[in-house]
């Protein structure tokens, strides 16, 4: 790969940025300063800007807690993006959420620049289980318990897999409950429409886990790396 792109794909600025720092003669390869930006750069090779070594590293994998406000989309000409909410340093080039929470729904996103990955990870016939809780306006009882449960058809047509519910409290004064929910896949506002088809209405909505991986006490609007172990779990 020419050095330009290397040091452009690890976010060391762009390839203008990249083309002033080795006029500077500060980009070394092996110890030597690179001359052009065509310079071909290998894995093996040592690649120093000034005093800072660059590792190169294709993928990255970010675990979001989505705050409320903020678009699961790449760019918007003038709603803030989750992109929008990570340091510049760490905006590499195609990195993009894998699949979409609402702009109000909070929680567990993750976001990476493998694209197979996102591709395989949203593939209807992959079953990659997502924990929700939620508040509900309305109460959910057991009879919602066995229509989740059976897999239900909503107003379009759309069939859904089984989906596991668990009422953590029922507010029959209020006519609210809170609830967990698991689904198996992640259509188009289906919590919403889940309990929309029962006469309900969901409140507020927060993604506490996705397979393996879950948030822990990721603060809300905060980010972090994936764990080599977690990058293993979800491939
Ligand atoms: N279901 C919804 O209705 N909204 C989300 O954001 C996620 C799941």
């Amino acid at each position: 790969m020419r050095i330009d792109k290397y040091l452009a794909n690890m976010n060391v600025g762009s390839r203008k940025d990249v083309h002033k720092l080795i006029k500077q003669g500060i980009v070394m390869i092996n110890g030597e300063a690179v001359k052009t930006p065509k310079q071909k750069v290998v894995d093996t090779d040592e690649v120093m800007v000034g005093d800072k070594k660059i590792t190169y590293q294709k993928y990255h994998y970010f675990l979001l807690n989505k705050p409320k406000g903020v678009l699961s989309a790449t760019e918007d000409r003038s709603q803030r993006t989750v992109i929008n909410l990570l340091k510049s340093e760490d905006r590499y080039q195609n990195l993009a959420p894998v699949g979409r929470l609402d702009k109000d729904t909070t929680g567990l996103l993750l976001l990476t620049n493998n694209g197979q990955l996102n591709h395989e990870l949203l593939a209807p016939n992959k079953h990659v289980d997502k924990i929700y809780r939620a508040k509900i306006a309305g109460v959910a009882n057991e009879e919602t318990i066995k229509t989740f449960a059976k897999g239900m058809i909503l107003g379009d047509g759309t069939q859904l897999k089984p989906a596991e519910l668990k009422i953590l409290n029922q507010n029959k004064d209020e006519d609210s409950s809170e609830i967990e929910i698991k689904i198996q896949e992640g259509k188009y506002h289906q919590i919403k429409r889940m309990f929309g088809a029962c006469g309900m209405k969901v409140v507020e909505l927060h993604r506490l886990s996705m397979g393996n991986l879950t948030l822990g006490n990721l603060p809300i609007g905060n980010y972090r790396e994936l764990s080599e172990e977690e990058i293993k779990t979800i491939k």
